[in-house]
């Protein structure tokens, strides 16, 4: 099994920020559930001809379907409605960072998204620390452990598709960009 360690932690801040508005949070994270599934299916879509893209990212897909029906069910308990999407600093930062041409351009993607996840699980797994009440503590316990799973979908696929150098040096540079976006990100209760 393939792993790596991220460059930088989320800090105190971050949680604080969250726990203080759990409403926005949670809106801010049934998007980014249901963007999830959408990549994932962008990702089918484009890529054909890779059997392997496209049986995971149907499963990976549903899954996060899934994520972004149990977190709707929360919001709609709590009266909670969606709002319109908007720009995002952390991934529109990253997707910078993408090359675009045919060569790199997978490589690039099952990077950046294994590393989205890697932060992901990080974050759920603060929000599950943080959480008192035993329902809801569980359920983000479990999404970081979904998400950490994810991560790891992610470097095997790169493995599979590019040989170790070429994914270690890009990995390298995308970990470093990650931490940079990171730092420069303003705080505030969402899940980037
Ligand atoms: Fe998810
Ligand atoms: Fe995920």
């Amino acid at each position: 099994m393939y792993s790596y360690e991220l460059k930088c932690k989320t800090g105190p801040q971050w949680i604080r920020a969250v726990m203080a508005d759990f409403d926005s949070f949670l809106i801010d994270h049934a998007a980014n559930e249901r963007k999830a599934s959408t990549l994932a299916m962008s990702m089918v879509v484009h890529y054909p001809d890779k059997d392997d893209i496209v049986r995971e990212m149907i499963d990976l897909a549903m899954e996060e379907m899934a994520h972004f029906r149990e977190v709707i069910k929360i919001m709609l308990k709590r009266g909670l409605q969606q709002t319109p999407d908007k720009t995002n600093y952390y991934i529109g930062s990253f997707m910078k960072a993408m090359r675009k041409d045919p060569k790199h351009y997978l490589l690039d993607r099952l990077l950046m998204f294994s590393i989205v996840e890697k932060r992901g699980a990080e974050r759920f797994g603060l929000v599950g620390e943080a959480l008192i009440k035993p329902k809801i503590k569980d359920f983000y316990q479990r999404l970081a452990a979904a998400e950490y799973r994810h991560y790891e979908l992610f470097i095997s696929l790169a493995h599979k598709y590019y040989d170790d150098l070429t994914v270690t040096t890009r990995l390298e540079e995308l970990l470093q960009i990650e931490a940079v976006i990171v730092k420069q990100c303003p705080i505030k209760a969402a899940v980037h």
